[in-house]
């Protein structure tokens, strides 16, 4: 089975007993949804070197009247992903899709007095089931073991279906809770000791005012714990059937706006803790990032030896450079552009040709990242050189454009660059990355490092091949190593001290 495991101070996701890298990409919301037009995506897909492909289940399709279920989409999904040898990771588009619940079936839908809303704080109703009635959870619950226990049928020993998502960015929007009659009576009760206990304020006793204080933030928890028992409870039925990775994703806080504005009670990173509190049968909170400051969110993300999953990011240019620097940096389980197969020329994307060199070194990360090994870098205008210290080397990555010579130093933008570099024995190391150059000091003082070889290769069924003997102009006559601007490969470096 699909797992995750621990291994050293990170967390490895484990496919067919192996430690995997998804580097994936998300399919536009509504493509899934017809065959005939997810046949063309296929072989870009494959052209983009993805070996994970994030597909939606639409609740509404998949169980268009109550009880009678229609599983032929997924399926065609988990049909089409073994034949084009990739895997999958299936998003549960149940209660809710970004706040609203707009893929309930029509029967849910249409039956309000039966599949109750969530009301804003002025008394209107949303289109978003409250989480607060047990037969909006019952019947989401009950598709959700369907689909699991369909999977587990016809995907239970190849195992193309890797992880899932429940449900999709998760909150309330309107206002920071909901106010309908169920959520105000659970609002006026205690604080659940559950969620005490695990603040460790239990002597804090009382309803959510009383604990939390007045406020939206007050609300917000309030929210964030009741989606995240909610959400608990339809996992752990569908673990129970099929015991898949599972995690949620959020809608990020905008920065200056309140809940409510942006999804309420979602899993953000200040509801972190009441999420896993409430939510101990989702084994991940991941970030859909679509705001510039990609390593604020990571950090976020993987406080306290946290995993961190990109289930979404921004499909854009410089996806390749935060590619090789989330993989290398920050132990990352899942990179994936949304919204893939919109590439207009996928033989041709910076995405595609990252993932080709890291469906190379994969084996290398996983290998040597529990060992501490394995480090990323993001290059830019506002960040031109990082360095960090691998045993007896100090490793100092700068931008391409840094190079006076380099035909794009004197642009006015700058694209991301970026690189993983493994230290695979004391004095050797491989770079793979766009955009980069690299330099080594030693780290014992009156030592310098010197470029003892370097080598630029390809991995093939895991056996290292070296093509070129990098020197004079490519390595600045021994001094330093490079992977020029629009350039992607894998250099093996071996280095001396004198
Ligand atoms: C995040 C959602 O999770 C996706 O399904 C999609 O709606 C994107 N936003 C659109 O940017």
């Amino acid at each position: 089975m699909p797992r995750l495991v621990k291994a050293g101070n990170s967390t490895q996701l484990l496919v067919d007993n192996t430690p995997y890298l998804i580097l994936g990409g998300e399919l536009g919301n509504s493509s899934a949804s017809s065959n005939e037009y997810m046949r063309p995506v296929w072989p870009k897909l494959k052209q983009m070197n993805l070996n994970t492909v994030i597909a939606p289940v639409y609740w509404e399709l998949m169980e268009p009247n109550e009880g009678k279920f229609d599983l032929s989409l997924v399926d065609s999904l988990i049909k089409n992903a073994r034949l084009n040898n990739m895997k999958l990771v299936l998003l549960w588009f149940g209660s809710w899709k970004n706040s609203m619940s707009c893929y309930v079936p029509e029967w849910v839908k249409t039956d309000i007095k039966r599949f109750p809303r969530a009301l804003n704080k002025d008394g209107v109703q949303q289109e978003i089931l409250t989480p607060f009635n047990r037969d909006n959870l019952e019947a989401d619950k009950k598709a959700f073991v369907t689909l699991m226990q369909h999977v587990r049928q016809i995907d239970g020993r190849q195992n193309i279906v890797i992880a899932v998502q429940v449900e999709n960015e998760i909150g309330m929007l309107g206002s920071a809770r909901s106010y309908d009659p169920a959520a105000n009576a659970a609002f006026s009760q205690p604080v659940p000791e559950q969620l005490l206990r695990y603040l460790r304020k239990n002597k804090n006793n009382g309803d959510w005012e009383d604990v939390f204080g007045k406020g939206v933030a007050t609300d917000e928890y309030f929210m964030a714990w009741s989606f995240a028992k909610y959400v608990n409870e339809i996992a752990t039925a569908g673990k129970a059937v099929y015991d898949l990775p599972m995690y949620v994703n959020a809608a990020l806080n905008r920065p200056g706006w309140n809940p409510g504005q942006y999804p309420s009670g979602g899993p953000v990173p200040h509801l972190r803790d009441i999420w896993k509190a409430g939510a101990p049968g989702i084994d991940l909170l991941a970030p859909d990032i679509y705001f510039p400051d990609l390593q604020h969110w990571c950090d976020l993300y993987s406080r306290s030896g946290d995993a961190l999953f990109i289930p979404e990011i921004r499909f854009e240019k410089d996806d390749d450079a935060k590619a090789f620097f989330v993989f290398g940096h920050y132990n990352c389980l899942s990179f994936s552009p949304f919204s893939i197969e919109s590439a207009e020329h996928p033989e041709s994307e910076p995405i595609g040709k990252a993932y080709s060199i890291l469906r190379q070194i994969s084996p290398l990360i996983v290998k040597y990242q529990p060992l501490g090994k394995v480090s990323g870098f993001l290059l830019s205008k506002d960040s031109l050189s990082q360095s960090v210290t691998v045993g007896d080397y100090r490793l100092i990555v700068k931008h391409d454009y840094t190079l006076p010579w380099s035909p794009g130093s004197r642009d006015g933008a700058w694209p991301l660059t970026g690189c993983t570099i493994i230290a695979v024995s004391p004095d050797e190391f491989y770079v793979a990355g766009t955009g980069v150059v690299v330099t080594f000091a030693s780290t014992t003082t009156g030592k310098r490092a010197g470029l003892l070889r370097v080598d630029e290769g390809v991995f093939q069924n895991g056996k290292w091949i070296p093509g070129r003997r990098l020197n004079g102009d490519q390595n600045n006559q021994g001094r330093d190593i490079r992977i020029p601007m629009n350039e992607y490969s894998i250099q093996r470096v071996t280095l001396y001290q004198y």
